[in-house]
């Protein structure tokens, strides 16, 4: 078991790639705090983990939110004594328009998810890790984080800040054994992926099934990257396994960054 008894918060963790990550730290020894808005699907994934003999809390917690970031993180610490890794996974998709088009509210709103609770997590558990000089981060960022993406500039912009905040930390907190690294996913099947699409295709009137076949004719696997793929390479990064990686962007895309 790679993650013995490490306590982990995931944000995001009541579905999609959040709720992967958190099923691979359970059956990897961890204890799991779920973290996300909608308590229904953060007690589904309880359960599951529950039901493989896992251990795991959920949290209902508004990344946006300071106070209640704040109080994620105490009652973590209240609960298990520690935080040692924290997964800022929780990301909305945003708007699909172009910046000419953009409402600012739409704008503020991806920031404060993707970017500003992305930070509010890691200064809360920062906190904690830094007098214990233990401590290791993974932001989950994207593609969106590397390249232009037209009609997303809010969901662009927050990814690359992803980036700039993983770097950033990296250099501030090395100093006391705490690690800090980013996960750059593309296209990962699945709900999120689909609606995705679905505004895609709203917005430019192509075709759902037009668009989808698409997408990873540049990928260099030409199929979409599996959650499952992208909870590995976070087990990696929570492991002794990446002891010496920090500051680092994983790209887990299936080749799409390597193809013109
Ligand atoms: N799927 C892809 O193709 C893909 C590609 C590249 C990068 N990513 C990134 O991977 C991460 C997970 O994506 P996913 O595909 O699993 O998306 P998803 O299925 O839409 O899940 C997003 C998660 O974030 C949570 N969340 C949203 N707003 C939140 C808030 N204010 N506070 C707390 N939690 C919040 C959601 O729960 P609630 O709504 O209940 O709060 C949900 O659990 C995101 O950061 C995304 O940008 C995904």
């Amino acid at each position: 078991m790679r993650l013995k008894d490490e306590v982990a918060i995931v944000t995001g963790g009541g579905r999609g790639i959040g709720k992967a990550i958190s099923m691979a730290f359970a059956s990897e020894g961890a204890i799991v705090v779920v973290a996300a808005r909608t308590l229904s699907r953060l007690d589904e994934t309880v359960e599951e983990i529950k039901l493989g003999g896992g251990r795991v809390k959920a949290i209902q917690t508004d990344v946006s939110d300071e106070k209640q970031v704040q109080r994620l993180v105490a009652e973590t610490l209240n609960g298990y004594g520690k935080v040692d890794i924290l997964v800022n996974n929780s990301g909305i998709g945003g708007p699909t328009v172009n910046v000419v088009d953009l409402r600012l509210q739409d704008w503020n709103e991806v920031l404060a998810i993707n970017l500003t609770g992305s930070m509010l997590c890691a200064r809360e558990v920062l906190k904690h890790m830094i007098p214990h000089r233990k401590g290791n981060i993974i932001n989950i960022g994207s593609d969106g984080g590397r390249f232009g993406y037209p009609m997303r500039s809010p969901y662009c912009v927050s990814k690359w800040g992803i980036i700039g905040l993983t770097e950033t930390l990296a250099i501030e907190v090395g100093q006391y054994n705490i690690r800090v690294n980013c996960i750059s996913p593309a296209a990962v099947r699945g709900e999120r992926l689909t609606n995705v699409v679905m505004g895609r295709s709203k917005a430019t009137g192509v075709p759902f099934e037009e668009l989808m076949s698409k997408i990873t004719v540049n990928y260099s696997l030409q199929r979409p990257t599996e959650e499952a793929e992208v909870a590995a390479a976070a087990v990696f990064l929570a492991s002794d396994e990446s002891s010496g990686i920090t500051g680092h962007t994983l790209v887990v895309n299936c080749g799409h960054h390597i193809v013109q």
